[in-house]
Formats: C-alpha cells, structure tokens, sequence
C-alpha cells in the first residue's frame, strides 16, 4: 500500500488556470507546482503573466510552466490552446475555473465609480457575466470535454463566500460619505458567484460517470493589504476573526486536483473562516 501522501502527487499533469496571474491565480499555480504538475496559465495581460512565470521558475528551477496570453470569452483561442496543449503533452488534466471581474472593494473601490444597483451600467453586468461565467462555461466545454474523451480530469470552478451568502454592504461604507457615492459590491458578482457553485452541480452530475469530477472552491475575504478598518469590520464577521491569508489555499487546492478527492464531486469547499455559519 502506497502512502497516503503519495494521493496528493499530480507528476505531469496538465492544469489549466483561468487568471493565472492574479492574487490567488498565483495560489493554484503554487498548488500545482508543488504537487508535480504543468501549470497552463491563461490571462488577458501578458506582463504580468511573465512575471509570475519568471518568479515561480526561479522557485521551482525544474519545473515547466505554459502561458498563454488569451481572453477566455473568446472560445476560438481557447481551441487554439487545447490544440498546442494536447501537440505538446497529449493529455489535458484539469482546469481551474478561478478568472472573474473581482472589484476590490475596500478602501473606496478605486476601480469603481460610485456604483449602486440602480445605476449598475448594462456593459458592466454583461462583462462581469462574460468573463465569470461565460468564460468558464466555455473553458469547461473546451478543456473539459478533452477530459471527458480521456475518462479523467478534474474541474474547480471559483466562487466565492458571496456564492453562500449576500454582501454585507455596510463592510464598504464610509464614514462622511453621500448616501448615493457609497460605493456597494455589484450585483454581477453575487450571480456569478452563485452560477459558479450551479454550474459545478451541472457538470459534476453531466461527468459523473465519465472521470471527470467537479467541485468549487470558495475562498473568502482574503488580506491584501485593505486599511485596517475594512480588516476589522470584516473580521467582526467572522467567527474565526480574521480574513484569509494565501499561503491557506494551495494545500486544498492540491487535494481537490489529486486522486487524495478521489470520491468528491459536486462538493461546495469553503475556506471562509466560518463566515457563512453565522
Ligand atoms: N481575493 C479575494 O478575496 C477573493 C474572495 C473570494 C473569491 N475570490 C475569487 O477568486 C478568483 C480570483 O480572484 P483574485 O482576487 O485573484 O482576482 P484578481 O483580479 O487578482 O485575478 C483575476 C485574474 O483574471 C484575469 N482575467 C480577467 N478577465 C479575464 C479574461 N477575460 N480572460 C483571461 N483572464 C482574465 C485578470 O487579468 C486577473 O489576473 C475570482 O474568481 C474571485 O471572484 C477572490
């Protein structure tokens, strides 16, 4: 009998990540990295996708690592991938769901006007929905269906605690400010968030007995350097009582990826500190 640590071992396989450069992109790269695998990295950017590449080769010297710079909305280039992906390697062995339009809400959501619900632009819902959903419906029937034909794979598809529950809008107020500058999480991300944990539910029953097995990820309110008020208002909210730091992703990562989660499927995995309990 092998070791149980020998489950988590991902030796060569091909994981393709969604927003491989952003802030936990960079998590589940590190998640396959350090389980054996190729990480398959597609982003819209391309500096920054070589930056994360030159960093993680000088801490993995003897790793490969693909990038692609692609919009996953575009299902043409996504073909273009597989096709050098399946030249190059053969075989396609898992996608990581995790690219979405992510507003950074604290300290004043730079990259935001003041945006309520009832002035929320159309092009805004549509491409917060092009890139959160469509673009992971399209990533799933492209690289998933490689999985399907093969009889083995595995999909993570990214939520969110706020696929559980809604945003507590008063962790975004600020003192002092106009009722109508407050600026609040959009609506858009609650529905992607939530199409994420129905869209996982769909494939994991679709693939269930065809290899290929499906679960989200919900990871929650993860410290970047927010000002400390945002830090303690949102803390307040969580029983553990304080948010997420990255280094707590890559191992669950690994274990959702391996054969270590060989009879899971369809599974919701929060990493939220209890926040949806409460
Ligand atoms: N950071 C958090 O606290 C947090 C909490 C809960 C859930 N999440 C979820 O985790 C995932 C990653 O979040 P993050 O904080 O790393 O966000 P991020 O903004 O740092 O990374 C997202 C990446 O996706 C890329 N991207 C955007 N549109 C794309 C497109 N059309 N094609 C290809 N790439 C595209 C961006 O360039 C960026 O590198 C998201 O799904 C987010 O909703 C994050």
């Amino acid at each position: 009998m092998g070791s149980i640590f020998d489950k988590f071992k991902i030796d060569g396989k091909v994981i393709v990540i969604t927003g491989g450069a952003g802030l936990i992109g960079r998590r589940h790269t590190e998640a396959v990295l350090e389980g054996g695998g190729i990480p398959v990295l597609l982003d819209i950017f391309k500096e920054p996708l070589d930056k994360v590449k030159e960093q993680f080769l000088k801490d993995y010297p003897e790793s490969t690592i693909e990038t692609f710079v692609t919009d996953i909305t575009k299902k043409e280039k996504l073909e273009e991938i597989k096709e050098v992906l399946l030249e190059k390697y053969g075989h396609i062995d898992g996608l990581i769901n995790n690219a979405a339009n992510n507003p950074k809400m604290e300290g004043g959501a730079k990259n935001m006007g003041a945006i309520q619900f009832h002035n929320l632009p159309l092009d805004i819902w549509n491409e917060d929905m092009a890139v959160g959903l469509t673009g992971a419906f399209l990533c799933a029937q492209v690289f998933g269906t490689v999985m399907e034909k093969q009889g083995k794979g595995v999909v993570i598809n990214v939520a969110s605690d706020y696929g559980i529950i809604s945003p507590d809008q008063r962790i975004y107020r600020k003192e002092g400010v106009k009722e109508e500058d407050q600026i609040i999480k959009p609506i858009s991300y609650s529905v992607v968030k939530h199409g994420m944990i129905g869209m996982t539910k769909y494939l994991a029953t679709y693939w269930a007995k065809k290899g290929v097995r499906v679960n989200t990820l919900c990871p929650a309110s993860l410290e970047n350097g927010q000002d400390p008020e945002f830090i303690e208002k949102i803390s307040n909210l969580i029983p553990m009582g304080r948010m997420s730091k990255p280094e707590e992703y890559p191992a669950t990562v690994l274990y959702m990826l391996s054969e270590a989660s060989s009879y899971m499927t369809g599974a919701t995995v929060l990493l939220d500190g209890g926040r949806t309990i409460w």
